[in-house]
């Protein structure tokens, strides 16, 4: 029996990500809005794609959670991105208020998935999501540093002229002007790029990962960033769908690990059937650990405000 796979929220990141999940015949899909006609709208148009995509899976989309029963994977992207007049604490309230509308009827309908959190702020959603669905800590997982680890290693193969696929970057933190990219742990064909850069070229590069979201934002004016942010979703999801035991950077719940108790931080994890299937710890020096511990201290200024 083909995998199921729901997203929530069917505007710019949750569309894409069904877009992905179908080119990748990973699951068949379901796709939940708020909005009426458009999950149904983009559902039927991707899946009329998949005879010419060659993808034997199926999508559907509507406003009721009925559709969702029994997900093994439930990604949510539903939420208000940042509007001008907004502050960060109106956006914070806002989406809060989304997760309190989503998450019940995701555990009602499907108490046995893993949940990719999307909606920002990232962190602070992943807290919040965890804290509504009573899940283990192993099935709820914020996506932020896939697609902040793939910014880094872009600008690494461009600036280098070498192939994307030979470097792999490394990024910790909560998601946002705070994340601690890491050079250190950064490698092209294994070599780390301390070796083959100079450190103003490392800090400039370094520098645009930590603005990348922003960075988009600047030339598309009315929205934010959704190709990457899908593709690592997905990404995350076929790591659990395959039982990859793959090694990513997402946002965990901590309890001890590095320092850090009762908080989502992103932090490299064993990705399996099992969802978070390990937390990978590394040696950090001083300075690093030191800057995770300010990323973590800005998710907790976050969580408070909504008291989760
Ligand atoms: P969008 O505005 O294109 O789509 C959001 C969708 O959520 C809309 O279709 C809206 O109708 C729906 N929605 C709102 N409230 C809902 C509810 N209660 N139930 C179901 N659906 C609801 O926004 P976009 O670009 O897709 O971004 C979505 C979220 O993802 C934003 O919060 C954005 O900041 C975040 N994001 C996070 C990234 C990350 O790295 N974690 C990267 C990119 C975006
Ligand atoms: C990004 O990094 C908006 O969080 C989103 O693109």
């Amino acid at each position: 029996m083909r995998k199921k796979i729901t997203v929530i929220g069917a505007g710019n990141v949750g569309a894409t990500t069904a877009h992905w999940l179908a080119t990748r015949e990973l699951a068949d899909v379901v796709l939940v809005d708020i909005a009426e006609g458009i999950p149904q709208g983009k559902a039927l148009d991707l899946r009329e794609a998949t005879p010419i995509i060659g993808a034997d899976v199926a999508l559907v989309g509507g406003n009721d959670y009925a559709l969702t029963a029994n997900s093994d994977i439930v990604i949510v992207t539903a939420g208000l991105a940042r509007k001008p007049g907004m502050s960060r604490d109106d956006l914070l309230k806002k989406n809060y208020e989304v997760m309190e509308s989503c998450i019940r009827p995701v555990v009602q309908h499907s108490p046995d998935s893993i949940l990719i959190l999307v909606t920002n702020p990232l962190d602070a959603m992943a807290q919040a999501a965890y804290k509504l669905s009573g899940f283990s800590r192993n099935r709820v997982i914020g996506m932020a540093g896939v697609l902040d680890s793939a910014r880094f290693a872009t600008f690494i193969a461009m600036e280098l002229n070498v192939s994307v696929e030979d470097v792999t970057a490394f990024v910790l933190g909560g998601h946002g002007d705070t994340m601690v990219p890491l050079p250190r742990y950064t490698t092209v064909a294994g070599i780390p790029i301390t070796e083959l850069m100079d450190a103003a070229t490392i800090e400039r590069l370094v520098k645009r990962t930590a603005q990348g979201g922003a960075e988009i934002v600047a030339h598309l004016k009315t929205g934010s960033a959704y190709y990457a942010p899908s593709a690592a979703a997905v990404q995350m999801a076929e790591a659990i769908i395959k039982d990859k035991k793959r090694i990513l950077p997402c946002a965990a719940y901590l309890e001890g690990e590095y320092g850090i108790h009762g908080l989502f931080v992103g932090v490299p994890c064993k990705l399996g059937a099992r969802g978070i299937e390990d937390v990978i710890q590394v040696r950090l020096n001083p300075d690093e650990q030191a800057a995770l511990l300010k990323s973590a201290d800005a998710v907790r200024q976050l969580v408070q405000v909504i008291g989760v």
